[in-house]
């Protein structure tokens, strides 16, 4: 009979937790996300967590495999293979935990193996707030700046959603009236507005008190947030109106929240007009001297990618669609209560994991992947991406029934748009290793942005192509890696430096401009 157990987490909190379910799973319905890229399936070795009091049971065969008894001695275990049945207390290295949300405070910032305080000096005294204007969604940290310590963290969807889902639909509005490229700007400001007076009050402080504000974002973000023209960013040869570093005061830039008049707002240099700051402070959070060969890869409504072999920069975006944001597919939807974010296939059943725990109510970008690769290993999908009639019990003809009740189902036509959605994701990629002369074997890490990396299984975005084949500890789930570079230019004169350097060492490439992006395009159609 399922009940419910008390855990214990130092440094987070305690919370009751069912007992029907594996350990990294009832954590990650309150909120707290572990490393982890095996799908619980015991094999990847990521979500360890230390068991300082309490009775966990016997250590699996895949736990003495993986972690070897004198780990386990000191009480190391995988979240995954553990069913809690009575009151746990644990502790977990910060590196495993890739974002913790409960009540509205977002840790990823300092969750993420990214994040790394000592990695440049800090230059500055008092307050300061870093943040990203994302398309999706807006995200705020607050710092002390004597101490480089990461305080507070808020992020919302971006209120230009209404606008449309994608950056064009919005320049466009804006582009053809003036009156709508001012109630853009305004409704992004007021959200940025919320999130620095929450931040500061929650935290005692006054917003007078905050001396620097550093913004990043793409190009179209950065041309709606100061009101520039967007017209440049919509016609030939797209290049941003403005593109060097801004400095500016509360009087240029009025947020309306009380500011110090001597306070900066800082909107670092802008690469060109497909490439934002929000890309050159990824590259600075990502690209250091330990990786001399890398990539950074953001899956998302605008997918972009970006290859580095030493000083050689290399960045570009995919002309790929938002599948993987659930958008196009006929069930499709964010990855928020009520998305599939997991399935599995097995035999004759179709296993499912929804956010929140409830009925389904569509398919979010993880779910979609672990889907397709389930049906390819089944055989209900061909390499070409044909779909077989009634090879499993879940399938009405050709399509997949994700619920008896019918409501989510994956059709033919889905699995279309996930082939040429991953199919351009993977050639951009292929693209721009070209321009850099790295092959796959090369690449020494390859680093994930945003949400969508973190619920991947990376075995199933291997298996259907969406992700290079190279073993599964050279991915890196960086969280939002953005906000982490915006972050050191807050903190540090010579990150600031380093990101205005990046933004003329960058290239951009016009991917699909490029001769070999057709043909390989054609090849990752396959699965
Ligand atoms: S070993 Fe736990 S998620 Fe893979």
């Amino acid at each position: 009979m399922s009940g419910t157990v008390r855990i214990h987490i130092e440094g987070i909190g305690s919370m009751d937790v069912p007992t029907d379910l594996n350990l990294r799973e009832a954590l990650r319905r309150e909120g707290i996300f572990l490393d982890g890229t095996c799908a619980d399936e015991g094999t990847c070795g990521r979500c360890v967590v230390r068991i300082l009091e309490g009775d966990a049971g016997s250590p699996s065969a895949s736990e003495r495999g993986i972690l070897g008894d004198e780990a386990l001695g000191r009480g190391d275990r995988l979240a995954c293979r553990i069913r809690p049945t009575g009151p746990l207390k644990l502790t977990i290295d910060p590196e495993r935990i890739l974002e913790v949300d409960r009540t509205g405070r977002w840790k990823g910032t300092w969750g993420s193996p990214l994040w790394d305080p000592a990695r440049f000096p800090l230059s500055f005294t008092g307050w300061g707030i870093a943040v990203d204007l994302g398309t999706t969604s807006v995200a705020s940290a607050l710092f002390c700046l004597d101490t480089g310590r990461p305080m507070d963290i808020l992020a919302s969807s971006n209120p230009q959603i209404p606008w449309g889902d994608e950056i064009l639909s919005r320049l466009q509005a804006a582009s053809g009236d003036p009156e709508q490229a001012l109630k853009l700007r305004e409704v992004l400001l007021a959200a940025v507005a919320g999130q620095i007076q929450s931040l500061c009050s929650r935290n005692g402080l006054f917003t007078g008190r905050i001396s620097r504000i550093v913004m990043v974002g793409n190009s179209a973000m950065h041309h709606l947030a100061l009101g520039l023209p967007v017209a440049p960013l919509l016609t030939p040869p797209f290049s941003p109106g403005y593109r060097d570093e801004m400095i500016l005061g509360p009087a240029e830039f009025p947020l309306g929240i009380g500011l110090n008049h001597a306070a900066e707002i800082i909107f670092p240099a802008l690469v060109d007009g497909f490439v934002g700051s929000d890309a050159s402070a990824g590259i600075l959070a990502v690209r250091s001297s330990r990786v001399l060969t890398g990539a950074l890869l953001d899956i998302g409504t605008n997918s972009e990618a970006v290859v580095w072999k030493g000083d050689r920069i290399f960045a570009g975006s995919a002309a790929a669609g938002p599948a993987f944001e659930g958008g196009h597919i006929q069930c499709g939807m964010r990855a928020e209560e009520g998305a599939v974010f997991q399935v599995k296939i097995t035999g004759d059943a179709l296993i499912t994991e929804v956010v929140g725990g409830g009925a389904p109510r569509g398919m979010c970008g993880t779910g979609i992947v672990d889907l397709v690769a389930g049906m390819l290993d089944r055989g209900i999908i061909e390499n070409s991406g044909l779909v077989r009639a009634d090879v499993h019990p879940s399938q009405s003809g050709k399509t997949m029934m994700l619920d008896p009740a019918g409501r989510v189902f994956f059709e033919p036509r889905d699995v279309e748009t996930v082939q040429k959605t991953k199919a351009a994701i993977a050639a951009t990629l292929e693209t721009l290793m070209k321009r850099a002369d790295v092959s796959h074997d090369r690449l020494e890490e390859i680093y994930l942005a945003g949400a969508f990396g973190a619920r991947l299984n990376l075995h199933n975005a291997i298996r259907i192509g969406l992700l290079p084949s190279r073993p599964e500890l050279s991915f890196v789930l960086a969280g939002n890696t953005a906000l982490i570079g915006a972050s050191y230019v807050l903190l540090s004169r010579e990150a600031q430096e380093e990101i205005d350097g990046l933004a003329a060492a960058v290239q951009h490439v016009s991917i699909a401009q490029d001769p070999g992006f057709e043909d390989s395009f054609i090849d990752h159609l396959f699965f």
